[in-house]
């Protein structure tokens, strides 16, 4: 979800409307926003899109300060009335926020039982209500009642509270869910991250958990849960504005697609030293000794970033021959793991704000472990939680779907497994190899994309199955996830990923000549073990189109997409970019919303 929050001579609505639009990649099921006028408060809310809630807003919709949020359901249906903002029952008090209230249910009965009326089902309302009760038991401020009604909330939030009685100021608090300010001349923002904010200030304040801030049109003050103030003083965001926009491109996904051989480009500037053929990681914080000691490391992501995770650990054991896993940050943080001292934790995030992984980190430094970042926002909160890492340079990566941030963080892998490698028993020969490989990416990138319309016309194809394979083995089988996960969430044509031996041991039972399989077949020492996994599917008259490096025969595949190959441990960062292509064609055939499909949110921080 997302918040804003604007406070200043201008009128509020057109900022808080921009400022939700940059937001909505977090969240997209319904809108709001809540004005302070006349000592009154407006609201207006919608189920639906930001765009859905500016067409809503009459012209008299005016007045400062304000604030809005744009949602993904946790608690309840993505209607009207459970969009925020949430009120009190007086309509006095309006309340934004992100995260969830763990102690809600208690709450409500608690406040229910002394006669107060719930109109939604968010756990929202809850603090909407105790701000209101809290002025009842005599609050002196909103500033103490806000704190008053906090000291009772168990769970995680970022909120924004607004009140008809204040109308100089918003009061904001951070638990666990990002709330940051932004500080203009003689106008302040609020915002859950800094996309927000674009255009309007690069001056920032990120509060800590525990913090709250007031903000006026005069500037901030920000104090914790029992009043002690904090000292804060602006960072300077570097955003690269440009990026953000569409430009002539249809939508997002193909513009972050194209993007890629520029993106790779930015991911290795700067990083490789042809000298020592090594990479240069200066972000890492790590001793060439501490580097050294390293026994083994561990991978943590959701989604897309899990699988370039994936991909991530056979680089590492490759290259540096440390043994490396990936793992799902949210099954990670709930099985109490074993944090050992000579392990190297890696966190990979693109936005960096992706709750679990980002309470995986938290947890494995509560146990002393040592965690990096591959993270692509620039100071997101888990780039500033971490001990060091790699920023991708990747540019704001506006589409639901990763793309380019999956091809940037497995190149950030290969740098990380060289600059292991190398202080290991990589050979200088090896590690030029590498770096070959390496810039040799770009322009094969461009080379996959001049191929784009092959590619839609089997996307056209795939569109019409109900269900797709993919398979893959070794580096493939993590594309071939990646492939499935593109194809499911922008076309909603069910899509599974196999690693290919394992088709037999069950899933052979579902290939018919309705079932496409998609299958990575690299030109590697595996070749034989994957054309026989397709003679298996063909024996079943299933369709095979098969991700290669030159033509393979009809008796193997029906369609092969060729590609350039590269070096066998960089293969899968070209062999990913056809099957992002396939899944976006598929999904403008059937006409699905590309950029912001349905249910899902780009960057989720909530449980
Ligand atoms: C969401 C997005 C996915 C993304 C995942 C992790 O589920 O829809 O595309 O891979 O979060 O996001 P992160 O920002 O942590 O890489």
């Amino acid at each position: 979800c997302g918040i804003v929050g604007y406070v200043g001579p201008q009128d509020a609505a057109p900022i808080l409307l921009e400022g939700l639009g940059r937001l909505e990649y977090r969240g997209y099921d319904s809108a709001g926003v809540a004005l302070s006028s006349k000592g009154a408060l407006k609201v207006r809310k919608v189920s639906g899109r930001v765009a859905d809630l500016a067409a809503e807003l009459p012209a008299r919709f005016k007045g400062s300060p304000g604030i809005g949020h744009t949602r993904w359901a946790t608690h309840g249906e993505p209607n009207e009335v459970n969009a925020h903002p949430q009120l009190d029952a007086a309509g006095r008090i309006a309340v934004v926020h992100n995260g969830i209230i763990e102690n809600a249910d208690e709450l409500r009965a608690k406040l229910t039982a002394d006669g107060v009326e719930f109109v939604s089902q968010t756990d929202t309302e809850v603090v909407a209500h105790l701000v209101a009760a809290a002025f009842a038991a005599g609050a002196g401020d909103l500033e103490q009642a806000v704190r008053q009604a906090l000291r009772q909330v168990v769970g995680a939030y970022g909120l924004a509270v607004l009140d008809a009685e204040y109308p100089d100021r918003i009061v904001i608090a951070r638990n666990g869910s990002p709330v940051l300010l932004g500080v203009g001349e003689k106008e302040m923002f609020v915002a859950s991250d800094v996309a927000a904010l674009i255009g309007y200030t690069r001056q920032v304040v990120y509060l800590d958990d525990g913090e709250l801030a007031t903000i006026t049109a005069g500037g901030y003050r920000t104090y914790t849960l029992d009043d002690r103030s904090t000292a804060k003083s602006p960072s300077t965001i570097d955003w690269d504005v440009v990026g953000a926009e569409i430009g002539d491109h249809a939508h997002y996904l193909i513009k972050e697609i194209q993007e890629q051989p520029r993106t790779i480009e930015r991911a290795l500037k700067g990083r490789i030293d042809e000298r020592f053929e090594t990479a240069h990681l200066g972000g890492l914080n790590l001793s060439v000794r501490e580097a050294r000691e390293v026994k083994r490391v561990k991978i943590l992501g959701c989604g897309s970033a899990c699988y370039a995770g994936e991909l991530g650990a056979q680089l590492i054991e490759d290259l540096a021959r440390v043994p490396a896993s990936a793992e799902a940050a949210s099954e990670f943080r709930y099985r109490n793991p074993v944090v050992e001292p000579d392990t190297l934790y890696v966190a990979v995030s693109q936005s960096g704000e992706t709750i679990d992984t980002l309470a995986a980190v938290q947890e494995l430094q509560r146990k002393g472990g040592r965690v990096i970042g591959i993270v692509n926002v620039v100071g997101s909160t888990i780039a500033r939680q971490v001990d060091g890492g790699i920023y991708l340079h990747a540019g704001p990566e506006m589409s639901v779907a990763a793309t380019k941030s999956f091809t940037s963080t497995v190149a950030a892998f290969a740098l990380l497994a060289l600059h292991l490698g190398r202080m290991r028993d990589l050979s200088p020969e090896q590690g030029r190899r590498i770096i070959a490989g390496l810039t040799a990416l770009p322009g094969q990138i461009t080379e996959i994309i001049e191929r784009s319309e092959m590619i839609a016309g089997v996307a056209a194809e795939i569109a019409q199955s109900r269900s797709v394979m993919f398979v893959g083995r070794r580096r493939g089988w993590p594309v071939a996830r990646e492939g499935a996960q593109k194809l499911k969430e922008i076309s909603y044509v069910h899509a599974e990923a196999y690693p290919s031996a394992e088709l037999k041991h069950g899933p052979l039972a579902l290939i018919s000549p309705e079932m496409p399989t998609v299958a990575i077949v690299p030109d590697d020492d595996l070749l034989d073990k994957n054309t026989s996994t397709l003679s298996e599917i063909k024996a079943r008259k299933g369709p095979v189109i098969a991700v290669a490096h030159r033509e393979l025969p009809a008796e193997l595949a029906d369609r092969t997409l060729v590609i350039p190959k590269n070096e066998p441990e960089l293969d899968p960062i070209l062999m990913s970019i056809p099957l992002q292509i396939l899944a976006y064609h598929a999904a403008v055939v059937l006409e699905r919303d590309v950029d912001k499909p349905r249910n899902l949110a780009k960057s989720v921080t909530v449980e």
